[in-house]
């Protein structure tokens, strides 16, 4: 499989999705810095030397609707790899991949669909690995770790990234395989979203309630204060206590 590996890029994803067309599925795009990383729902992603900001192209020719599941597998790859270097990562909804109650790493999947087919999916990765909380501009530091300052020592980029990139085909290969619920249900057993009482904000409004489950497109299902149930796609979570 092709790497294109880059000194700086605005964002990996951006390049990844330029090169989507000609490139076989499973190249890789990776940076040592992005100028312009973003992140989900429109906010930034700073990503500065020390870091892991990648993006996969895939073509897994599914219907667009479960172009989500994708990065639920990614969410579930990168917490593996980080749980077998003996953290304790776990899994907020939708995306984010934790340690401590701390956010290690996001991940940003933006696909092209012709109908309902989805020609290529871009799942972008970025993880915080040999940053000091220093390097983390003090409006973001609140919230964010890094794996150099959970596990007080420098992490050997090359050698996690061959194990990411493994556990990554793993599931990749489980996901086109097994029925999706396996792959919920390894998710499930990471989150630590499902029986929190959440806020979630959407573009368009808040739902608050006590999040019961996810659904088989990576929705996450929240009871409310009436006792009805809600499903929402996608949206930022926060766990209201
Ligand atoms: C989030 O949590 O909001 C998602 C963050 C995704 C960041 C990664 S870094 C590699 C790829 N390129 C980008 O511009 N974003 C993703």
């Amino acid at each position: 499989k092709k790497i294109h590996y880059f000194e700086e890029v605005t964002s990996t994803n951006n390049t990844a999705k330029e090169i989507a067309a000609s490139e076989e599925e499973g190249t890789l795009v990776i940076a040592e810095v992005q100028k312009g990383g973003r992140g989900r729902m429109g906010r930034e992603w700073v990503s500065p030397h020390g870091g892991i900001w990648m993006s996969v192209i895939l073509k897994p020719g599914i219907p667009l609707r479960h172009a989500s599941r994708l990065t639920l597998i990614a969410g579930l790859a990168v917490a593996n790899v980080i749980r077998n270097m003996g953290l304790d990562a776990s899994i907020k909804w939708p995306n984010d991949v934790r340690i401590n109650g701390k956010k290690v790493c996001g991940i940003l999947t933006e696909a092209k669909a012709e109908v309902d087919r989805v020609d290529y999916v871009v799942l972008g990765i970025g993880i915080n690995v040999n940053m000091d909380l220093k390097d983390i501009p003090e409006s973001f530091r609140a919230g964010s770790t890094t794996l150099k300052v959970e596990l007080g020592r420098h992490i050997k980029r090359v050698s996690f990234l061959q194990d990411l990139l493994f556990e990554l085909e793993q599931q990749y290969i489980n996901f086109k395989i097994r029925p999706f619920s396996h792959i919920l249900n390894e998710w499930l057993a990471l989150s630590d979203t499902i029986g929190r009482e959440v806020k979630v904000t959407t573009p368009s409004r808040i739902i608050e309630g006590k999040a019961v489950g996810i659904t088989p497109d990576g929705a996450l299902v929240i009871k409310k204060a009436d006792d009805t149930k809600e499903e929402i796609i996608a949206g930022r979570c926060i766990y209201a206590r």
